[in-house]
This record gives structure tokens, C-alpha cells and sequence, in this order.
């Protein structure tokens, strides 16, 4: 039952029991309402993070004023000191999000506590953003504004007075019994006196994602140079062995734009100084330099902890925890003055020598050694709070050193939760199945965070490439050899590919980079999981914002949860194969697919296999009938000189496409200066096609020295 806003106001107040359960629906945006229930903590998970809704942008979606459910049937109680929340369910409704996991991606049916912590394992709840925010099937999703450790039940808990009860069944005589009834609830227990939720509605799961991070700020734009390859180096490297490593690159012809120093450039790590270690490194800025004039970036290493042997220590020691961090103090990122005192620091060691970001590890957990839940920090706010935000702050803290220099950066963080949407920061960690690096790939699309399935080391050259295939499509196409040094061309066999998929990267540049300008400016997810697709049809064959499984054959096909395949920006399906894998299915939504190797047309709205017997052929990547590449030729480096870029088109129909254009580096973008190119591509009856690009009048081409067309 659809319900107007009106009837909705009304329902809110006439659910008002004991003053303490009070809900207030105060309608936000197109399509979004905040409730208010009881007495919310001041501090939540974007209290402190600084974060401009995208009001604007929300409004100009289609308009929507109704939620696709019964608003009665969404209950909010407090007692016992917690908020409990009731979301009803339908039957086959779907739900997504809810934290970054690793092995599934449908949530119906799971138990969690959303808990920041390093991934171990299984999909409890405990992982680097446990964001509590889900989309339902229905088109519309809720977040719940709090840093607490959350509880749910998604589709399990039955309730005696249900509209949809599960019958009871005998388990001695009725071999349909099963040990999980149907349940229509989703659930949530959090442990505060009251509660503020975000309702989002939109006529596909795609649009409520959308809101959900324009709600949060909007996505973000990385510099150019950090969509192109990453290499990390082993911990003890020197300035020495750094440039060594990085003139290998360039005499084996492997692309490079940065190179990322683990915790040995520091004079200690484990706690931390964050500073330069001038045995290791005598002259910072000048290797900073050096690389820079090769066109390679600096990426640095740190985590949280302060060390007693470093300056910072004595600056920062009145604004930290109780608790340590392998004996280093631990800022409470959640006052101002640590964010300052810190952000002076590390502008002043390492940003103003032209370091061009972090990488921010272990703000994630895990227990053992992290401080625990009764550890006192001095604004007041409570452990779990500060668990649960700490890599959020500390990705606004890296953040606000390069926007007050007008620089983008474009780092890695360990930890986060909702509203690190608007950071350019992307999430990694130690776990290792490529397998699951995927499906959290897919999760990521769902919750506003950035995964990279980073490369590390391998059995074999055919792991080694696989890997190295499905990292070349990620928000971050990342070698991390901190522990063994591996190189790309470690695995000889395979050398020659993996530099061309290293070259691939750099010539997908512009068309990532478009699909992040859809990110910063519409919130569109770079990389998506396919239950989001059917919703982000620009193509009139797809099901525009069905959410009708019956009419869509993605649905169809595979009733069971998609974890192995995922769209990277708007045409791009990729299907990766893993290692000892000779064959896999592939799951084309409706609408004609090609092979993006060939450009043969590979099926429409069907299953279908793919085989590779050598184990070692390409990863399967479909286009979209109608789908535009924009491409770089193969270079090795992002030098901001003008490049050429030559545009592709599949299929056998006549299509468009925006190609985003700006300086590549600064925050000017966001006054305005950047050019969104339009790109036309007829397809004649005759089979012909034809090219066309329009700059609109006043616009100028930043970083674009030619437009051409390969047909
Ligand atoms: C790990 C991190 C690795 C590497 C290492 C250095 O925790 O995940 O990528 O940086 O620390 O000590």
C-alpha cells in the first residue's frame, strides 16, 4: 500500500504512544524524510564529518512522494534503554547493503551486529564499514544514523501477530518443516534512547542508493593520476631502492603513477612518528621531487598510534584516549583540536614536501589489539562511538590538508562507515580471497565505499593474472608488495599480459573517469553490483527503473544472489574468472551484450558460458549494445600533457554518451570548471557508423588533445 507524504505526517503522529517513543517524519528531500525518534545521541556517524547533503542534485531526480511500503507498518519502540526499529518485508523482496561483506550479498535471512573490525572471515557484522544503511527490491532504503554497534535481523524473527504468518508445521510427520518460518520483518536493535533515520524512496535501487550518498555528500572525483597503476613497496625499501623499483618500471615499459612507501619511512612504525627516517631516507623532498618529475605520485603508510620517541607525541598527548595502540596514543579525532594538531603535522612532514596522500591502516580493529570498549577519551565520547567513526574521522582529517590546498588526493583507509562517501578514500585489508574481493567489490556499490580487491602475491602465474585482471577494473588498480616485494613481471609466463592489462588501465582513464564524475555530481556507484543495474538504464532496451523480476531477465535467470560479476561505470559488464576456473556463466541483463575483445555479440537478457582452457586467456568483459569507451592510447604515465582520446562503440545502435573533462587535479571542478563532452555515434542502415562530439559553446577541453572514432 503506496502512501502520500500527508497521509504519512499524519500516520507518524498517530503512532505517537509514551512521549519517549515519539516519531517525528519531517519530509527532507524529494523522496527523503528524516525520522526522529525518542532522544537521539548528539554525535552519530556523520555528526562530525562536515558533510553538505546534496539537496539540489536530490531534487532534480524524479520526483517521488510516496514510500513503496505501508509506513504503519514500520514500527520504532524504545525500551530497555535501546531503539528497536521494524521495517515489514514481502514475500521475495530482496535486500542489500548493510555493511561490507565479503561472502554474500543478499542480506535477507542474515543475523548481524555491525561492528567496525577487521574482516575475519565470515559475515557477522565485524568488518571495515559496517554502514547501516540497506536498499530493498521495493525501491526505497533507510539509514540508521547512529555509531553504535547495531543489531539485526533481516527476515528471521517471527512475530506472533503477523499479517503474513508462517505455518506451523509438525517436524515428526510434515517433511516440509523447516527450521526457518517465514519471517516479514527486518529488524534492528539500537542500543541508544532514541534514534534519527534516513528514509530514502526512488523508483529503482539505483536512485536510492544515490540519494543515500548525495544525502552524505555525493561521491567523489580522484585525481587522474590515481585511477591509473599502483605499486606499494616492501617496508624497509630506502630512497634508493624506491628509485630503483620505479626505474624498472620504466625500463620494462610497466605503467606507474604511484608508488606507495610503507611504515619503514618512518623513524618508527607500530606506534608511529610520522617522520622521515633519515637513514632510509636522507632527502625526502628531493626523492619526492625526483619522482614527481617522473610523473609518479608518493603515497604514504601510517596508522594511528602516536609513538613516544616522536614530536607529535607531547602536541597531541592532552587530546588522547586512555587507551593505546601497540603503546602509541590515540588522537580522539572527534575534537577539533586533534584533527588540527595532527593535520598541521602531516602538512608540514610530509604533504608540503608533496606527499600526495595516505594510506590510513588499522583504524579498523582488531579487538585483541586495539583499546577496548571501556576506554575513556577526553571529548567524552563513548568507545564504541569512537570505534565506529575512527577511520571516518580520520579520513576527513587527510582530506581537509588537500582541500585547503586546492589538491585532490586520493588515498587508502582501512576503516569507515556512512558518510565517507564524500572522502576520496578506498577501502583494502589483509584478508586475501579474490573470490570474496569480488563479492565485497559488488557489496561496496551498495553502502557508499570504495573496495580494491588489491594484488598481492601468488601461488601461480595463472593466480597472478586473474588477479591482476580484476584489480585493472577497480576503484584502485593496486600491486601491494609491502611483505614480499613481488613485482608485476615477477611471473615471467605471464609478463607480457599483465602489462597489458597495466596498459588496459591507463586507457580506460577517461572512461572511469567519467564514471566518477557521475559519482561526485549524481552519485552513481563507479562500480556496481548487478541488482543495481535494471535501474541505470539509459538504454531504452533495459527495463528502465523496473523492479519487476518477472520482466527482468537478470532476475530471472539467476534467482540466487549475483557475487561473481559486477558493472564498472555505464557499459562495462565484468565477469572475472578465478584461478583453476576453465569455465564460468555469465549473466547478461535484457538487451543485446558484446564481447569486448571482439565487439561479437555475445547474447541478450540470458545466461550464458564462457571457457577458457589455458587458464590464462582474457577476464570476459561484455559492452552494452550501444556502449561508448572512451580510450587513452597505452601510455606508462599521467603527465598532464593533452592526450588523444579514441572512442568506441559496440553494438548496432545508434547511442550517446558524456565524457567528463577537467584540470584532473584541483577542487575547480567544483566551481565550475569542468566540460562534459557529448558524444554521438550513429549506426546507419547500411551498418555504417558515424562519430560526432559537441563541446558545449564557452567549455573548453582541459586534458583532451583530439577526439577520434574507431569503428
Ligand atoms: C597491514 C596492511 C598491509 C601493510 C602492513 C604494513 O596491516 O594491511 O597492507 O601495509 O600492514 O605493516
Amino acid at each position: 500500500m503506496k502512501l502520500k507524504l500527508e497521509i504519512l505526517l499524519i500516520t507518524a503522529v498517530a503512532l505517537l504512544g509514551c512521549s519517549r517513543n515519539e516519531v517525528d517524519y519531517q519530509h527532507v528531500a524529494n523522496g527523503v524524510w528524516k525520522v526522529t525518534v525518542g532522544n537521539p545521541d548528539k554525535f552519530n556517524l556523520t555528526s562530525n564529518l562536515g558533510i553538505i547533503p546534496r539537496f539540489e542534485e536530490i531534487n532534480e531526480m524524479p520526483n517521488v512522494d510516496t514510500l513503496p511500503i505501508d509506513v504503519n507498518e514500520i514500527k520504532f519502540e524504545i525500551y530497555d534503554g535501546k531503539t528497536y526499529i521494524r521495517f515489514p518485508l514481502d514475500e521475495g523482496e530482496k535486500l542489500f547493503g548493510l555493511g561490507l561483506n565479503f561472502n554474500s550479498v543478499e542480506r535477507r535471512g542474515s543475523i548481524q551486529r555491525l561492528h567496525v573490525d577487521h574482516y575475519q572471515g565470515s559475515d557477522n557484522g565485524r568488518n571495515h564499514t559496517p554502514v547501516p544503511f540497506f536498499v530493498s527490491s521495493k525501491g526505497y532504503g533507510a539509514f540508521i544514523n547512529a555509531a553504535r554497534y547495531i543489531d539485526y535481523w533481516a527476515g528471521t524473527g517471527v512475530t506472533k501477530n503477523s499479517k503474513h504468518p508462517a505455518k506451523a508445521m509438525d517436524r515428526n510427520t510434515d517433511r516440509n518443516w523447516t527450521a526457518q518460518p517465514y519471517s516479514d520483518n527486518l529488524e534492528f536493535l539500537v542500543p541508544a534512547q532514541g534514534v534519527e533515520v534516513i528514509l530514502f524512496a526512488a523508483d529503482n535501487m539505483l536512485d536510492v542508493v544515490r540519494k543515500f550518498n548525495l544525502y552524505n555528500g555525493g561521491g567523489i572525483l580522484p585525481p587522474k593520476w590515481g585511477l591509473g597503476f599502483w605499486h606499494r613497496t616492501p617496508t624497509l625499501y630506502s630512497d634508493k631502492d624506491i628509485l630503483n623499483e620505479v626505474n624498472m618500471f620504466k625500463e620494462k615499459h610497466f605503467p606507474l603513477t604511484v608508488i606507495g612507501l610503507e611504515p619503514g619511512w618512518m623513524t618508527k612504525a607500530y606506534p608511529c612518528t610520522y617522520e622521515w627516517d633519515k637513514g632510509r631516507f636522507p632527502d625526502p623532498q628531493k626523492l619526492i621531487r625526483t619522482l614527481d618529475s617522473m610523473h609518479i605520485k608518493t603515497n604514504l603508510w601510517m596508522n594511528p598510534g602516536i609513538s613516544p620517541e616522536g614530536e607529535l607525541y607531547s602536541k597531541i598527548e592532552p587530546y588522547t584516549g586512555s587507551h593505546t595502540e601497540w603503546c602509541g596514543i590515540l588522537p580522539d579525532y572527534t575534537m577539533s583540536e586533534s584533527q588540527n594538531i595532527v593535520k598541521d603535522f602531516l602538512n608540514e612532514k610530509v604533504v608540503s614536501l608533496g606527499a600526495s596522500g595516505f594510506k590510513m591502516d588499522e583504524n579498523d580493529g582488531v579487538d585483541s589489539w586495539l583499546y577496548p570498549d571501556v576506554a575513556k577519551f577526553p571529548s567524552g565520547t563513548p568507545a564504541e562511538q569512537i570505534r565506529q567513526t575512527y577511520g571516518s574521522l580520520m579520513q576527513k582529517m587527510a582530506t581537509d590538508i588537500y582541500r585547503e590546498n586546492n589538491t585532490r588526493t586520493y588515498g587508502l583507509v582501512r576503516a569507515g562507515n556512512a558518510g565517507t562517501v564524500s572522502f576520496p578514500f578506498v577501502i583494502y585489508n589483509d584478508y586475501y580471497d579474490h573470490k570474496g574481493f569480488i563479492t565485497a567489490l559488488i557489496n561496496s556499490s551498495f553502502i557508499g565505499t570504495l573496495w580494491t580487491p588489491e594484488v598481492r602475491s601468488s601461488n601461480t602465474s595463472e593466480e597472478w593474472l586473474r588477479r591482476i585482471q580484476t584489480v585493472t577494473f577497480a576503484p584502485i588498480a593496486m600491486l601491494n608488495a609491502w611483505a614480499d616485494g613481488t613485482k608485476p613481471w615477477s611471473f615471467e609466463d605471464v609478463s607480457d599480459k599483465v602489462r597489458d592489462y597495466s596498459l588496459l588501465r591507463m586507457q580506460l582513464i577517461p572512461y572511469l573517469y567519467s564514471a566518477f564524475a557521475d559519482y561526485v555530481f549524481a552519485g552513481i556507484p563507479p562500480v556496481r553490483a548487478m541488482n543495481l543495474e535494471a535501474g541505470y538504464a539509459c538504454d531504452d532496451e533495459i527495463e528502465s527503473g523496473s523492479l519487476d523480476g518477472t520482466n527482468n531477465p537478470y532476475a530471472m535467470a539467476l534467482r540466487k544472489e549475483v557475487k561473481d560479476q559486477f558493472m564498472v561505470g555505464r557499459d562495462l559488464l565484468v565477469a572475472p574468472f578465478f584461478t583453476g576456473e576453465r569455465t564460468r556463466k555469465v549473466v547478461l541483463p535484457k538487451g543485446k551484450w558484446y564481447d569486448f575483445w571482439t565487439g561479437e555479440l555475445a547474447g541478450d537478457g540470458e545466461v550464458i558460458e564462457v571457457n577458457d582452457k589455458t587458464g590464462k586467456g582474457n577476464i570476459p568483459v561484455y559492452v552494452r549494445n550501444g556502449g561508448i569507451i572512451p580510450m587513452y592510447p597505452p601510455i606508462t604515465s599521467i603527465t598532464g600533457e593533452k592526450l588523444p582520446v579514441v572512442i568506441r562503440h559496440y553494438g548496432d545502435k545508434s547511442s550517446s554518451y558524456r565524457l567528463y573533462d577537467d584540470d584532473g587535479t584541483t577542487y575547480d571542478y567544483e566551481k565550475g570548471k569542468y566540460t562534459w563532452i557529448r558524444v554521438d555515434v550513429t549506426v546507419n542502415n547500411d551498418g555504417t557508423k558515424e562519430g560526432n562530439f559537441t563541446i558545449p559553446s564557452g567549455n573548453v577541453l582541459y586534458s583532451i588533445s583530439e577526439i577520434k572514432f574507431e569503428f
